[in-house]
């Protein structure tokens, strides 16, 4: 009670102090009022915003990490950081281009249809994982086979793709985003 008070005073004289400079007439360049304030206070006046009454904009502007937003709000959306997951689509040309080489065949085929063979199939080099774990990238060993971390979680062999460039971090991340996802 006392802290939503609290928060909606300090959002309020937030609002306040953004009315002074920006005449809110670019609602995307007089950023990170908007989007995380719960919906209490129209927190920028002049401006319009009936779609900031769940929190949510509506400019689908999801990419845009916000580093200097105030958190007076920041238990209201969480802001995405870093680069997106990979979509399903993304991670089937990665695999088809730098895996599909050699692993085009049973019992795991990344050539084509990724997902058949590897979500939620135990790998056969550690088989207390699987090669893909739904929604733990922790527990998929091909992220790990990826990552250079096979022997730590009781697996074996080279990093893959083997012979060829490592994932880059941020290929890794967006990857990792996406099994977390799953
Ligand atoms: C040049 C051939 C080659 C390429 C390219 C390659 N791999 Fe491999 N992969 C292998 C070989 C050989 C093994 C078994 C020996 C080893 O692990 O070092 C293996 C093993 C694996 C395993 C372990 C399978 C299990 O059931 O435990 C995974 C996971 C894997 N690769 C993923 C990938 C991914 C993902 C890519 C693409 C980014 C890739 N590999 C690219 C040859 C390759």
């Amino acid at each position: 009670m006392k802290k939503s008070l609290l928060a909606l005073a300090m959002l309020t004289s937030f609002g306040s102090v953004v009315a002074c400079y920006s005449d809110t007439s670019d609602p995307a360049s007089s950023t990170p009022s908007g989007a995380n304030l719960p919906s209490d206070p129209p927190p920028e006046d002049g401006a319009p915003a009936p779609e900031t009454e769940d929190g949510q904009p509506t400019t689908p502007k999801p990419t845009e990490p916000k580093p200097g937003a105030p958190d007076a709000g920041a238990d209201a959306a969480p802001t995405p950081t870093g680069p997106q997951a990979f979509t399903q689509a993304e991670v089937q040309s990665l695999f088809t281009q730098r895996c599909g080489g050699c692993h085009d065949a049973a019992p795991m085929n990344l050539a084509s249809s990724f997902t058949t063979s590897t979500v939620g199939v135990k790998s056969s080099q550690a088989p207390a994982l699987s090669l893909i774990e739904p929604g733990d990238k922790s527990k998929s060993y091909l992220f790990h086979k990826l990552s250079g971390t096979q022997a730590s979680v009781g697996g074996m062999g080279a990093r893959m793709p083997k012979g060829g460039a490592a994932f880059s971090a941020t290929e890794l991340e967006r990857l990792g985003k996406y099994i977390d996802g799953l």
